[in-house]
């Protein structure tokens, strides 16, 4: 595909008004290299909600209303319930729109697959947003681990706590396509906050050569179960290996100004170690990044560790991407198949009784 970068304000259009488009939009305001003409959600609320942000765009109940409004639009914010993204995308991108997806990218390698030809056969770009390689303090525990100081790298750990209290609030309507996510066995924690940690596994070490998952489930109210504890353990092809555990504190209370996950990072080398505190939630009280080597804790107190400063900066990069910038896409829609691909590994892992699994062999 020959992409040609827009040498004048990109035309865009959100598709799906919820929770989401709240961070999302953050990259958008007040940004003279975009105009915001369309806005599509079925849910009249959600419309008039947020023309107030962008009093021009034009209002439609579907993508296929906006197509056939005539209005011109070059691509798309699509922030749609799991269930429809790849039915979406490739209705998008059939209407010559670039679409920039919030992940997860869909359920199975058959519709990701689906999703690239559709982006082939139209000539038109699929990237999946990955926020969390946008969040400053994983940014600066990168160049950390690139740098050399802790040494080479013998493993990384990621906590994740999911706890029941505290947050913003998030639509019963939210939770009924999670609900059905999880019905088909892709839960809210491994897969849907997952592909977030997975990602950011591939961002720093690269590709993986095997994986070893026990992904349990915990009924939180009667007949809903959510996937937790649940542990997954990978090798990357440098011989890196990765561990990543979920834990569900259902009473805890956690102060976050969006999601309720306690998170944390840590990459350990021969000679030290880096720890990323926190990132959706406050949890940790301390430096969002420490660094320990030769007996020193080095902390940097002067990071952007707003989590919603991370999609603001995803979305530009996208925006900036399409104005003619050659950074790499984070994520291409062929990058993004390798986290479904590690995801469904896991899954694959814990239903033959966490063996290894090699990504490269999911059908
Ligand atoms: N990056 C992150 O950390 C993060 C966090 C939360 C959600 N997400 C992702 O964002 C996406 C949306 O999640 P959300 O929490 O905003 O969900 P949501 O349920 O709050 O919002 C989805 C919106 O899509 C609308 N919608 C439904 N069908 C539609 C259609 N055919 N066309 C247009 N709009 C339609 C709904 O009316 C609703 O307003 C999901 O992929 C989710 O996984 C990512």
């Amino acid at each position: 595909m020959t992409f040609m970068a827009y040498e004048r304000p990109v035309r865009a259009a959100f598709v799906g008004l919820g929770r989401i488009y709240d961070l999302n939009v953050r990259a958008y305001l007040n940004n003279p290299e975009v105009e915001v003409v369309a806005l599509v959600d079925p849910s009249e609320e959600r419309r008039a909600q947020r023309q107030a942000d962008w009093p021009q765009a034009r209002t439609f109940a579907s993508a296929a209303e906006l197509a056939a409004s005539g209005l011109g639009v070059d691509a798309v914010e699509a922030l749609l319930p799991i269930p429809l993204h790849a039915d979406g995308v490739v209705e998008m991108l059939g209407y010559g729109w670039h679409v920039n997806l919030q992940k997860p990218m869909c359920n199975d390698l058959a519709s990701a697959r689906h999703m690239l030809a559709a982006a082939d056969a139209n000539g038109r770009v699929l990237r999946v947003m990955e926020n969390y390689v946008f969040y400053e303090p994983l940014r600066k525990l990168k160049a950390v681990v690139e740098s050399g100081e802790l040494g080479d790298v013998s493993g990384y750990h990621m906590k994740m706590v999911a706890s029941g209290r505290g947050g913003w609030d998030v639509p019963a309507s939210s939770y009924e396509w999670q609900f059905q996510q999880m019905r088909r066995g892709r839960g809210v924690l491994v897969f849907d906050d997952g592909w977030h940690k997975l990602s950011t596994a591939v961002w720093l070490f690269g590709p993986i050569r095997e994986v070893r998952a026990w992904v349990g489930h915990t009924e939180v109210v009667p007949g809903i179960a959510v996937d937790a504890p649940t542990t997954i353990a990978w090798e990357h092809d440098t011989g890196v290996r990765g561990v990543w555990d979920i834990t569900l504190a259902v009473d805890m209370y956690l102060r976050s100004d969006y999601y309720t996950n306690d998170e944390r990072w840590e990459v350990t080398g021969r000679r030290g170690y880096a720890r990323v505190n926190r990132c959706t939630g406050r949890g940790i009280q301390q430096p969002s990044l420490e660094v320990y080597a030769d007996g020193e804790l080095r902390a940097y107190h002067a990071l952007d560790d707003d989590w919603a400063s991370s999609f603001r900066d995803s979305g530009l990069h996208w925006l900036r991407w399409l104005r003619g910038s050659d950074e790499p896409l984070l994520w291409s829609g062929e990058e993004a198949v390798n986290v479904l691909r590690f995801a469904l590994a896991a899954y694959t892992s814990s239903e033959s009784g966490g063996v290894g699994i090699d990504p490269a062999t999911i059908a």
